[in-house]
Parts: C-alpha cells; structure tokens; sequence
C-alpha cells in the first residue's frame, strides 16, 4: 500500500464494504454531504454499489491504520474528465490536513496526460473552497460554469497544470 506521508503513516487504500458504515455516518454529520446517499433504504448498498461501479473508483485515507477520509473518482473518458466526488473527513479529525492530503492523493491518482481533473462545490462550503484551493484547484470561468451547471447550480472547478499557480478565489 503506498505511503506518501511517512510522518504520519497516512496511506490510501480502495474502499470496501466494510468500511461504509464509517463512511456513512461521517456524510451524515455534515450538510454539504448528506445528501449524496438517501437515508432511507439500504444507504450501505447504495455506497458499496459505488464501489463496484466500473467508472468510479472509490478511496479511503487512513492515518496509522485508521480510516479518516473518503473520496471518489468518476471517470469520463469521452470528455476526456476525472471528476472528484464525495469527498469527507471524519469529523472527529477535521483540521488536521486529512481532507487536503485526501484531495491531493486522489488528484494525483486521477491524473493522466490530457485529462482534466475536476470537481464541484456547494458555492456556500467555504472550508472545502479553501482545502480546493490550496490543493492547485481554481474556478473555471464563468461561461463553463453555465455550460456545465445546466443540471444543477454549483461552482466548478479543475486543477491547474503543474507550475501555474492557483487563482485567488472569486465569487
Ligand atoms: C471539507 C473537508 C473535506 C476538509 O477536510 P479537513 O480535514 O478539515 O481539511 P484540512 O485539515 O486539510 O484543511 C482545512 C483548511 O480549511 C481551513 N478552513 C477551516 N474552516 C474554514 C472556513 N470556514 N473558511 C475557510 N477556510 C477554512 C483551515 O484553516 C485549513 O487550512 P490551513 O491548513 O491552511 O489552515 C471536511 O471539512 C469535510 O469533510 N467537510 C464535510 C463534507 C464536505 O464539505 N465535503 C466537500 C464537498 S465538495
């Protein structure tokens, strides 16, 4: 398993069943992500349907051993996109660089050349703008934001090519 924090003994891991129900109660406690997997139902199943879906890849970060973070990545080959999606830290452990280490294992394993890596945030989760943005990630302009946002009002953003820094946030 690849460590890239030696100080810390963080590493990442493919999620498994096993581990949704953390990952579960971790979304539930927030309101940026508890929407992503309806309480009602078989929310485990919902989330370990993920996990075997061919197109998405799904991540978890553990600091000495213990799962603290969960991320996705859903591939779009014809667009010639990654997107990151779902991303949550134990709230216990928020504020300690988990959700920064988080974004940029998962960008670094999303990346391929000519792809673009993106993702999408409530405009309103200030916190995650701020780990988005310190992870080379800027706002796209505002004519892709209406191209994209047809389905639903949310602000894009992609990772910036190495060397060119990332734009002071705009809104
Ligand atoms: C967003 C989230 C993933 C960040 O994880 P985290 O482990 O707390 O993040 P980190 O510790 O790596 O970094 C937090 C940074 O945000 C900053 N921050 C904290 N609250 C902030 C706020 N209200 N406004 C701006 N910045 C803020 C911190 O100062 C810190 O930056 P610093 O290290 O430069 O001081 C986590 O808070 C979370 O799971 N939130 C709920 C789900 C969510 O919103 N997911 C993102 C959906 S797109």
């Amino acid at each position: 398993m690849p460590t890239w924090c030696p100080a810390r003994r963080r590493s990442w891991c493919l999620a498994r069943s096993e581990h949704a129900d953390a990952i579960l109660a971790w979304m539930q406690q927030s309101p940026f992500s508890r929407g992503w997997v309806p309480e009602a139902g078989q929310p485990q199943d919902v989330l370990t349907g993920w996990m075997r879906d061919p197109d998405t890849s799904c991540w978890v970060v553990e600091d000495d051993g213990v799962p603290v973070a969960y991320g996705t990545i859903w591939d779009d080959p014809k667009e010639g996109e990654a997107e990151l999606a779902h991303l949550v830290v134990d709230p216990a452990r928020r504020g300690r660089g988990h959700g920064r280490a988080l974004v940029l294992a998962l960008a670094q394993i999303a990346a391929r050349p000519g792809r673009r890596v993106v993702l999408r945030i409530d405009p309103h989760n200030d916190r995650a703008l701020a780990v988005y943005v310190s992870c080379h990630f800027a706002i796209l302009s505002d004519a892709e934001q209406e191209q994209f946002n047809a389905q639903q009002p949310q602000l894009w953003l992609a990772r910036q090519p190495a060397g060119q820094a990332s734009s002071t946030p705009t809104r």
